[in-house]
């Protein structure tokens, strides 16, 4: 039997993941070691194998096959747009992608002006903006901490992650429209999907039963 490599989210997301492995008696006493710096760990009993990675790049692990499954915010996905099957939605990491700013931007966000929106996601501001809406806007790309954007002056919106909305609140600023409500997901390389159908199958199949 060969190995199926797991590529997990690094932090919040990994822990849940690995508490949900659990509960199906998937474990990876390794892993838990918060001081190591090994990248890889093995289950041998079970022949499974996992690593961490950043969210952007579990998809590409994904695609290539280098990781047969992997575990991902549903934003990651979108953004991405790689190749792959998406499973499951294991429910954990909910939240939602919003159009946020301060009240005063509802207006100009209603009027067709053109307006900057910056976000660490522009795949999917533009696809929000431009398919949906068909409303022409200028995209920012930033890398974190956007809420500052329309503080700042840099952008009159931002398009982001809102989980509890305390972020928000504390700067002053607003919920405008949803884009789309949002969790973590399981991928899986469409390859593997075929040629390992009955251990992932078996696998869905036993997290249905504990989610
Ligand atoms: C995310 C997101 C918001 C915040 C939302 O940022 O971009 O800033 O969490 O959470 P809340 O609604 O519960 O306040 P993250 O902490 O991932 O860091 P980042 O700003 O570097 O993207």
């Amino acid at each position: 039997m060969r190995y199926l490599t797991f590529a997990l989210t690094k932090g919040r997301l990994a822990d849940k993941t690995l508490a949900m492995l659990e509960k199906i008696g998937i474990t990876c006493e390794e892993m838990k070691d918060k001081d190591s710096r090994k990248l890889i760990f093995v289950n041998e009993e079970l022949k499974l194998r996992f690593f961490l990675a950043k969210g952007p790049d579990v998809p590409t692990y994904v695609e290539y096959g280098a990781a047969d499954i992997g575990i991902v915010g549903k934003d990651t996905i979108l953004e991405e747009g790689r190749k792959l099957y998406e499973v499951m939605n294991l429910g954990f990491g909910a939240c939602r992608m919003c159009v946020c700013g301060p009240e005063s931007a509802k207006e100009v966000l209603a009027s067709n002006q053109l307006i900057r929106v910056a976000t660490k996601y522009p795949n999917i501001a533009k696809d929000y903006f431009y398919n949906k809406k068909h409303q022409t806007v200028e995209i920012i790309k930033l890398n974190g901490s956007i809420e500052l954007a329309p503080i700042v002056g840099l952008s009159e919106v931002i398009v982001d992650i809102v989980e509890t909305g305390s972020t928000l609140r504390e700067n002053g600023l607003k919920v405008l429209e949803e884009v789309c409500p949002l969790s973590a997901r399981m991928v899986v390389n469409q390859v593997s999907m075929k040629m390992e159908n009955e251990r992932i199958s078996r696998l869905i199949e036993d997290l249905r039963k504990v989610i």
